[in-house]
């Protein structure tokens, strides 16, 4: 696929030279002169390169967002019609004071993201857990892999969003439409509170495990 990034830090950096060295063409969007995080992503891979950021999401099918979220109303809103018919994979979190919903839990970020990009398909994926395990998601002695929850409203593009989190070394877990992202979020915040407040490994992540239905 064509994957441009909009975002190259900790989490940006290391799912983008994961999936140019699983064969797909990424481009990190070039936001700011002289970024250090976009310098030191590109390090990663000689797969990897970089474009303007107009540019970058205008040759891409897929655009990840993995900026701060706090951004994302100015990045967005003039990028509207580019990003019209593409996936926008939002990896983003609305965090408020002590660790909380950063939208007091009225609203989903991914919807507020939703909103300033009407056009485009947004998917929520590649937020429930810390950078760390994007780093590396391989857990030994297991015999499943660590589940990479996401939703969105259009079925295809979540058929490719399914597809980059297998490349990306997780087992996706669909778990319904984009009104769902705010149950993702406080995941992510249950996540957060456990590993950077209480003291919890970094390495920790969920799994799915499955029972067919019983028969009624
Ligand atoms: N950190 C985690 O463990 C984690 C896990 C899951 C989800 N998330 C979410 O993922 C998002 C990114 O987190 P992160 O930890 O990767 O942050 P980060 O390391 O600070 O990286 C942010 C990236 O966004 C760029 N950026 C910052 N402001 C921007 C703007 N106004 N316009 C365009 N680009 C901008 C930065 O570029 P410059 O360096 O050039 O400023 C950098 O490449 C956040 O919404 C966060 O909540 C984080």
């Amino acid at each position: 696929m064509k994957i441009a990034f909009i975002g190259a830090g900790q989490v940006g950096a290391p799912l983008a030279a994961r999936l140019a060295e699983a064969a797909h063409e990424v481009t990190l969007a070039e936001t700011k002169e002289g970024s250090d995080s976009l310098a030191r992503a590109l390090a990663r891979s000689t797969r990897l390169t970089s474009r303007p950021l107009l540019d970058a999401v205008q040759r891409a099918d897929v655009v990840f967002l993995a900026t701060p979220f706090g951004a994302n109303a100015a990045l967005l809103e003039p990028l509207a019609e580019r990003l019209a018919d593409k996936v926008l994979v939002d990896c983003t979190n609305p965090v408020g004071p002590g660790l909380s919903h950063g939208l007091k839990s009225e609203r989903a970020g991914s919807e507020l993201v939703q909103s300033l990009v009407p056009k485009a398909h947004v998917v929520k994926a590649f937020s429930i857990y810390g950078f760390e395990n994007f780093e590396d998601p391989t857990y030994d002695g297991y015999d499943v892999r660590a589940a990479m929850l996401f939703c969105g409203d259009d079925a295809g593009s979540k058929q490719r969003v399914a597809t980059l989190i297998m490349d990306c070394g997780f087992e996706p877990v669909d778990v319904g439409g984009l009104a769902q992202a705010l149950h993702l979020e406080h995941m992510t915040l249950l996540w957060v509170r456990m590993v950077r407040a209480h003291g919890a490994s970094p390495h920790l992540v969920w799994a799915a495990l499955r029972r067919p239905r019983p028969a009624p």
